[in-house]
């Protein structure tokens, strides 16, 4: 008899378990699901894990995202920092650089690749914007979300060419140097940025070894017309996008990134007050949590 009790005791116990099991499944929501349970048939990574492809701007390479690859990565993500055609420590030399797919097959190479199901945060950076929205409208099924960092978010109503007239306008090239490798009667092909535009339009607010690291390592950006490939609201306007504003840009100045949102209104608009045009170098910690942030909330 005593058994018995004891015996019913330990199954009212189970059951009583069993039901704060269900309710704290039923309730918690927002935390992420149990491994095994199926989420609309798209791999998500239970833990809260994400795959961050970082996409460089003009000149630059996969070096400017070092201090946000190292955070984004310390806090157990998946990071792919890439060089394009031509940048960082790309083979490729300016001159032989004709094409955009020349440009951008480091990056439809790792698209190709990646596993059937896994959906990556694709991030860009200023000119990298471009770039990244060729790739909304070529793969929007493996996006989620686009992040443009003070970026030229180029979509269906508007387009790159336009963006780069708004930025133009309001920009003194200083010491940039223009290469004619189509010959002078024709317009520049690739340009680099000198060190005085960097000391006033990139980097005024990021800290001195971060400019000496440019210097040593800024080349010529080709100057290709993204244009000709046709965004549409069907593919491109199907993944969720991320604006964040840079408040001290003199590259992109607020002005221009106002215009960016107005004409191609992303999903959400973060800001951060007192970054340069490199949010990277002066506002890596910032640039991070938002990221961080934003894996949380999208995909
Ligand atoms: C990170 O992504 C790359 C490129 O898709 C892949 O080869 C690698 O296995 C991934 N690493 C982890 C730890 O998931
Ligand atoms: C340079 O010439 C090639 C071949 O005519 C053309 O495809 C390319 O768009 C030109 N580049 C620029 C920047 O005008």
């Amino acid at each position: 008899m005593r058994r018995k009790m004891e015996h019913m005791k330990n199954k009212s116990f189970l059951f009583c378990f069993l039901l704060i099991c269900l309710a704290k499944i039923c309730t918690s929501s927002p935390s992420p699901p149990p491994p095994n349970y199926p989420q609309n048939q798209i791999q998500t990574n239970p833990s809260g894990k994400k795959h961050f492809v970082l996409i460089h701007g003009a000149g630059l390479g996969a070096w400017s995202w070092y201090k946000v690859a190292t955070l984004l990565k310390d806090s157990g993500h998946n990071v792919t920092a890439l060089d394009l055609g031509a940048a960082g420590i790309n083979p490729i030399q300016i001159q032989q650089l004709r094409s955009i797919s020349q440009y951008v097959e480091p990056l439809t190479k790792l698209m190709v690749s990646l596993p059937p199901k896994e959906r990556i945060i694709l991030v860009g950076h200023s000119m990298g914007g471009a770039v990244i929205s060729i790739f909304l409208e070529r793969f929007p099924e493996k996006i989620a979300p686009a992040v443009y960092v003070t970026a030229y978010m180029s979509g269906p109503t508007l387009k790159y060419s336009t963006i780069l007239t708004e930025i133009n306008k309001r920009l003194d090239p200083l010491d940039t140097i223009y290469r004619y490798d189509n010959g002078t009667n024709n317009p520049p092909t690739s340009y680099l940025r000198g060190p005085k535009f960097s000391a006033l339009k990139y980097l005024q607010l990021s800290p001195a070894q971060d400019k000496t690291l440019v210097s040593s390592l800024i080349r010529f950006q080709p100057l290709l017309n993204y244009d000709v490939i046709k965004l549409t609201k069907e593919k491109y306007g199907s993944v969720r996008r991320v604006f964040i504003v840079s408040g001290q840009d003199q590259t992109i100045v607020l002005d221009v990134q106002n215009y960016i949102i107005r004409n191609n209104p992303p999903d959400e608009v973060k800001v951060i007050i007192d970054s340069d045009h490199f949010v990277m170098f002066s506002r890596p910690l910032k640039l991070f949590f938002h990221l961080q942030n934003i894996a949380e909330k999208y995909s």
